[in-house]
C-alpha cells in the first residue's frame, strides 16, 4: 500500500469527471449479495442463487480498489449489500476503510437486523453515518414486506445506534401504494420526536419478483402532498456529497424528510456515483447492464496502472441517464441485492 500511495500521490487532487462533466466522487460498495431478509421489492421468497464465496472480492481486494478510487477523486464510500452486516469481519474492514487517505465520509446502509450488537463497534471503528431500511412501523406488516419477523430487533438496533452516537440516522422507507402508503404520515410525524431523516424512496422496477406491480408505484410528488397536511414545510439545501434526496423539514420538527424520486425526478444529470459489486464488477449506473470486470485483472496480478485505467474507463463510459421514467419492470438487470441499491 505504501508503494501505491507514493506512486499515485500526484493524483490525489484529480477528480473523476465523466463524458457529461459530472464529477464522480461517491462509491457504493456492495460487500456481499447475501441477506437475512427477503424484501418483496428485492428478492423472491426463496432467495436467489447467491455467489459462491470465492467469487466475492476479498476485503484486501476491495481495499485496493477503493484506495485507487480515492486517489482519483472518490471522497465518499457507502457500504451496501445484500446486507453488509452479514459478512464476517465487517467491522475491522470498515476500520481499514476509514484509514484510506482522501476519503471524507464512510457510511453504511443496513436493514438493521444485526445492528443492536454492532452499533457500538461500528461507531468506535470510525463509521460516520448509517441508514437503516425500515418500511413500516407495524410488526405484522414488517413480516409481509420482508418475509421475516425481525421488527422488534430492527427497532432495538435503531435505538442502540442512536445511543451509540449516530446522529442523524437516516431511515429508508420504500413507499408502496396499498402496502405502506397509509403510514407515510406516521413516518413523517416521527420527525417531530426524533432527529431522524425519514427518506421516502420511490419503488424501482428492479429485482426478480412477481409481487410488484405498476399500480403499487407511489411518486414523491404524491408523498409531498400527503405530508403538507402536517404543517408548513421548508426545503433544505443539499451538500456536495449528499445523495439525490430532496430535503425538507416540517416547521417545529427535530428531524427531516428526504424524498428520493428515482423515477419521477430523474437525478441522472447530477449523478455522482460509481458502484462496485460484491463479485468485483464496476458499474456506472444501477439500471445499465454495462459493467467492467475488475476482479479478473486483480486475480491475474495486473498493475495498479492497469486497474486505474479500468476504473477511469468505467467512469468515462457512465451512461447519460437510465432512460427510465415510468414504472415498468425490467428483468434483464442484475437483482438489487447484488448491486446494492
Ligand atoms: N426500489 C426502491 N428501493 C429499493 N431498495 C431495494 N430494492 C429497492 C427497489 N426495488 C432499497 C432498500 C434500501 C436501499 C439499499 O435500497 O430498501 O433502503
Ligand atoms: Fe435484503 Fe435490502 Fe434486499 Fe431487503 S432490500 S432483501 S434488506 S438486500
Amino acid at each position: 500500500m505504501e508503494e501505491l500511495k507514493t506512486q499515485l500521490a500526484s493524483n490525489l487532487k484529480n477528480d473523476f469527471v465523466d463524458k457529461y462533466q459530472r464529477v464522480i466522487n461517491y462509491l457504493r460498495l456492495s460487500v456481499t449479495d447475501r441477506c437475512n431478509l427477503r424484501c418483496i421489492y428485492c428478492m423472491p421468497e426463496e432467495g436467489l442463487k447467491f455467489e459462491p464465496r470465492n467469487k466475492i472480492l476479498t476485503y484486501e481486494e476491495m481495499l485496493r480498489v477503493v484506495t485507487l478510487c480515492a486517489w482519483h477523486g472518490i471522497r465518499k464510500v457507502r457500504l451496501t449489500g445484500g446486507e453488509p452486516l452479514v459478512r464476517k469481519g465487517i467491522v475491522p474492514f470498515i476500520e481499514k476503510l476509514c484509514h484510506i487517505d482522501g476519503l471524507q465520509e464512510i457510511t453504511l446502509t443496513t436493514n438493521g437486523v444485526l445492528l443492536k450488537d454492532l452499533a457500538r463497534p461500528l461507531r468506535k471503528c470510525g463509521l460516520h453515518r448509517i441508514n437503516v431500511s425500515m418500511d413500516t412501523l407495524r410488526p405484522e406488516k414488517f413480516y409481509r414486506i420482508t418475509r421475516r419477523n425481525y421488527f422488534d430487533q430492527v427497532w432495538k438496533g435503531i435505538e442502540e445506534a442512536q445511543s451509540a452516537g449516530f446522529d442523524p440516522i437516516k431511515i429508508n422507507v420504500v413507499s408502496m401504494r396499498g402496502i405502506n402508503d397509509d403510514e407515510i404520515l406516521d413516518f413523517a410525524r416521527l420527525t417531530f420526536k426524533e432527529t431522524f431523516q425519514i427518506r421516502f424512496i420511490e419503488m424501482m422496477p428492479l429485482g426478480e419478483t412477481n409481487v410488484l406491480s405498476a399500480a403499487m408505484f407511489l411518486s414523491i410528488g404524491e408523498i409531498l402532498n400527503m405530508i403538507r397536511g402536517l404543517g408548513v414545510i421548508r426545503s433544505i439545501e443539499s451538500n456536495p456529497l449528499d445523495g439525490p434526496a430532496q430535503r425538507y423539514a416540517i416547521d417545529g420538527a427535530k428531524g427531516e424528510i428526504g424524498l428520493i424520486g428515482a423515477l419521477s425526478h430523474s437525478f441522472c444529470k447530477k449523478c455522482n456515483r460509481l458502484r462496485l459489486t460484491a463479485d468485483g464488477h464496476l458499474r456506472g449506473c444501477l439500471f445499465s447492464d454495462q459493467e467492467t470486470d475488475i476482479k479478473t485483472p486483480i486475480r491475474q496480478g495486473k498493475s495498479n496502472e492497469f486497474l486505474l485505467e479500468q476504473i477511469t474507463n468505467t467512469v468515462s463510459n457512465k451512461p447519460k441517464n437510465h432512460g427510465q421514467n415510468i414504472y415498468s419492470l425490467r428483468r434483464s438487470v442484475r437483482p438489487m441485492n447484488s448491486i446494492g441499491g
